[in-house]
């Protein structure tokens, strides 16, 4: 197994050290290779992401990433030059956030009801595709355009693996996430093309829900929710709120695919860089444990993922809710456990 490590910026470095400790227990054949892309690399040489280390990256089996963004890099370059960069490059249109409330932990809501979803993001169009600009700039009357892209080929390769995961699932359920009653076009088409995969699922139950209600129901009846699928930006921002109520963005894993595997897929956290906490090992490193796991997952290492995942649930089971510990007890501590379940098997 070829990994490529771009630990990143702020606590991403922080989180990955922890992360690969955990994987060294389940894999320690494992060959990483690290990549110093990110905000140092900008200044010093104002490099994002070379082409070079782009071609290196494809000879890997998959990338795992901390994460990028810095307060000294204007906002976005380090962003859409690197991050959004290597999704586009590297045609991960899944873009697979899972959402679990773990026994043990308590989520900011009163009525803890059982929440078990899976955000399935698509992750190359929608408003993140760079169709826009700005017109008679520095004018009075400047005009601003974000165009969003949604092609029925994008929407349907990530519209049917998410019913390809709902069929997978106990209840069988999909929700499609949109904003139908004013995004006309890109509402319809991602409507019709819901409506003409559900024919290939009979078994799968659809439901539709505008974005902003999503929201509500997020908060007051997340048990409702099984499989979502939503465009690129929806997705981003129902994604921190679902990690929200499981816990905590410290524990939301996610994974960028290439569905067809003609590239690495990446694996990271879906939080940021946090620039609020860097540095004072604060951060929960659990959220980039849990991608390694659904990295391996996805190279069909299914049981040391497994091993992974129930380490996780049994810390999450036990620790100190309020005091979690630092960033690297937390990461011994998962490391450990692994470790004790790899032996016991
Ligand atoms: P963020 O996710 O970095 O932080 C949001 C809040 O969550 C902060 O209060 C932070 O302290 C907390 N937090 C994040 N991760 C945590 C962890 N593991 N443990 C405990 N607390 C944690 O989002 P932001 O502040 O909006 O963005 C900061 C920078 O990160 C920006 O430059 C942004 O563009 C970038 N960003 C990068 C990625 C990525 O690389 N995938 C994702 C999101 C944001
Ligand atoms: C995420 C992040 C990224 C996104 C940013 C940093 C480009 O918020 O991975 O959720 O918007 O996709
Ligand atoms: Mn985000």
């Amino acid at each position: 197994m070829r990994l490529a490590v771009i630990p990143g910026d702020g606590i991403g470095p922080e989180v990955v050290t922890e992360a690969l400790k955990v994987l060294g227990e389940v894999a320690p054949n494992a060959e990483t290779t690290n990549y110093d892309l990110g905000a140092a690399r900008w200044h010093s040489t104002g490099e994002l992401l070379p082409e070079s280390v782009l071609g290196e990256l494809r000879q890997h089996d998959a990338i795992l990433l901390g994460a990028v963004g810095d307060p000294s890099v204007p906002s976005g370059i380090l962003e859409r030059g690197l991050l959004l960069r290597l999704r586009f490059e590297l045609d991960h249109h899944v873009n697979l956030r899972p959402a679990r409330l773990y026994p043990g932990v308590r989520g900011p809501l009163a009525d803890a009801t059982e929440i078990d979803m899976v955000v399935v993001r698509e992750g190359t169009e929608g408003p993140y595709a760079g169709n826009g600009g700005l017109l008679r700039k520095d004018t009075e009357h400047e005009i601003a355009t974000e165009v969003s892209v949604n092609t029925a080929f994008g929407i349907r390769r990530v519209v049917s693996d998410a019913f390809d995961r709902a069929e997978q699932r106990p209840r069988k359920h999909l929700t499609l996430l949109h904003k139908t009653n004013v995004l006309e076009h890109a509402g319809s088409l991602w409507s019709r093309v819901v409506e003409e995969v559900s024919l290939e699922h009979p078994d799968v139950t659809v439901a539709y829900s505008h974005v902003d209600a999503a929201t509500i129901h997020m908060v007051t009846d997340p048990g409702r929710f099984d499989v979502i699928v939503t465009d690129n930006l929806f997705g981003d921002i129902i994604t921190d709120l679902s990690a929200a109520v499981t816990g905590g963005i410290g524990l939301a894993a996610s994974g960028n695919l290439d569905i067809t595997r003609r590239n690495p897929s990446m694996f990271e956290p879906v939080h940021g860089s946090a620039p609020d906490i860097a540095g004072q090992a604060l951060a929960d490193p659990t959220a980039a444990v849990l991608s390694v796991a659904l990295l391996l997952d996805h190279l069909g290492q299914k049981e040391p993922a497994r091993r992974i995942e129930a380490s996780v649930a049994f810390d999450l089971a036990t620790r100190d809710q309020a005091n979690p510990g630092s960033t690297h007890a937390i990461g011994d501590r998962l490391a450990a456990l692994v470790s004790s379940n790899t032996r016991t098997g």
